[in-house]
């Protein structure tokens, strides 16, 4: 490529082929093959492993959601400062303050509690859809888990859910850009502002085995220097981050083992491979499949000229796809070896703060769902969501036997 490149000689992917068909990484790799950048509208793709990870590393780049909010008409401007503030779009300092004060919280060893609960109500799901031998799976089986958990590490009722997964469905419904989503994101927030600050209120006078309670600990010993208002971030961007992302995944990865019978009963032969199996769904599929940044100045990358303000997706679900790094990508293998790690989580400095949470939900309910339900296929047409910055199906008709 040519140091002169620019944006206009760049290919352009086919608009009416991204709302028009299924999931992106179905049909992005045919639309892109052969190009390093492309052009979507105004924004500028970036296709390979290796580039999207320098994205993803460089503060040049900044955070496209945050200038998209900015950018949405009729908007409360107290209300934009206030998403600005959440860890999911705040910059510079403080973003690495909070992602500091998070990431101790959320190790590996604080979800180890919350295992037999998990189980639990993935079982109870099952319980209730075995017997008929077939269901919605977004419904029935994959929307209540996130949720749940969500309660569990809060330390708060299980009947708060439905709470959670209403304000969780309207805040993440911003990140699509849609004006009309504003309104009940904007509700959604100020509810959810007072539900967190009233808790984190609480638990400071009565301690609990819960995350909120690790949060005004490890903030504590910050010495003071974080603030309520830190957590109550910190908590509503986990909320927001954690519920969609995390359902939308579950159930991809039905998906993927409906279409490929033999993998779900080798899943089922050897659960041993379910953590690998995980990692392989999240690369094949991801639903978090592209992540929005801007330009904060003229940037050179890979002899692509990239002026200032120009918004860049970067796209792991075709860097994912990058036969340099995962050969053979188009085959779906629970048993890939992976050499490098895939970007269905990210990478750099915004990578997810939650995939050990994650992960611990999606091997503990692929787990249970292998063990307890055989010939899983597709049992009629999954409709998929359209492409924003999520995506996944919003109905998966399956069939089953109990196992
Ligand atoms: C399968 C489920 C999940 C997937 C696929 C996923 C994926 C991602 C990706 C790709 C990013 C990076 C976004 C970017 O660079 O623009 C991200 C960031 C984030 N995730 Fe997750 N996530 C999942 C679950 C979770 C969970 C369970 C939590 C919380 C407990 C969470 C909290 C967050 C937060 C707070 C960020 C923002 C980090 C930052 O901006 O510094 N995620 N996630």
């Amino acid at each position: 490529m040519s140091s002169s490149m620019c944006m206009a000689d760049l290919h352009s992917i086919d608009k009416e082929a991204a709302v028009s068909t299924g999931p992106a990484w179905q049909w992005l790799p045919e639309q892109t093959r052969g190009h390093r950048f492309v052009r979507w509208q105004s924004s500028v793709v970036v296709t390979k492993y290796a580039d999207c990870r320098s994205v993803l590393s460089d503060r040049r780049f900044g955070n496209g959601l945050r200038a998209e909010l900015g950018a949405m008409p009729d908007i409360d401007p107290r209300f934009v400062e206030r998403r600005r503030s959440s860890m999911l779009l705040e910059e510079g300092e403080r973003h690495t303050r909070l992602r500091r004060l998070a990431i101790p919280a959320l190790r590996p060893r604080n979800f180890e509690r919350f295992r037999p609960a998990m189980s639990q109500v993935v079982n109870e799901l099952v319980d209730r859809v075995v017997d008929q031998g077939r269901c919605d799976a977004v419904v029935d089986l994959c929307s209540p888990v996130p949720i749940s958990v969500i309660c569990w590490v809060l330390g708060v009722p299980r009947e708060e859910a439905e709470f959670f997964a209403e304000v969780a469905e309207a805040s993440t419904a911003l990140f699509s850009g849609d004006a009309s989503t504003v309104p009940a994101a904007m509700a959604a927030t100020e509810k959810i502002d007072s539900y967190i600050e009233d808790l984190i209120e609480r638990r400071r006078g009565h301690p609990g085995m819960d995350l909120i309670t690790d949060l005004i600990a490890a903030a504590e010993a910050e010495g003071g220097k974080v603030t309520s208002t830190d957590v109550m971030t910190i908590i509503t961007s986990l909320i927001v981050g954690g519920t969609d992302t995390t359902r939308n995944q579950l159930a991809i990865a039905l998906h993927c083992f409906a279409e490929r019978p033999e993998s779900w009963e080798r899943l089922r032969r050897q659960p041993e491979l379910v953590p690998n199996a995980v990692e392989e769904v999240v690369r094949y599929a991801p639903t978090a499949y592209a992540m929005k940044r801007i330009t904060d100045e003229d940037v050179e990358l890979g002899g692509l000229l990239v002026p200032r303000g120009t918004s860049v997706i970067v796209m792991s679900a075709l860097a994912n796809r990058d036969d340099s790094v995962f050969p053979d990508p188009e085959r779906f293998d629970i048993e890939r070896e992976f050499r490098l790690p895939h970007l269905g989580f990210g990478w750099g400095l915004r990578s997810c703060v939650g995939s050990v949470l994650a992960r611990a939900e999606l091997s503990g309910a692929l787990t249970i769902l292998s063990r307890r339900l055989a010939s899983l296929a597709l049992d009629g047409e999954t409709r998929w969501s359209r492409p924003d910055t999520i995506q996944g199906p919003v109905t998966l008709p399956l069939r089953f036997e109990a196992a």
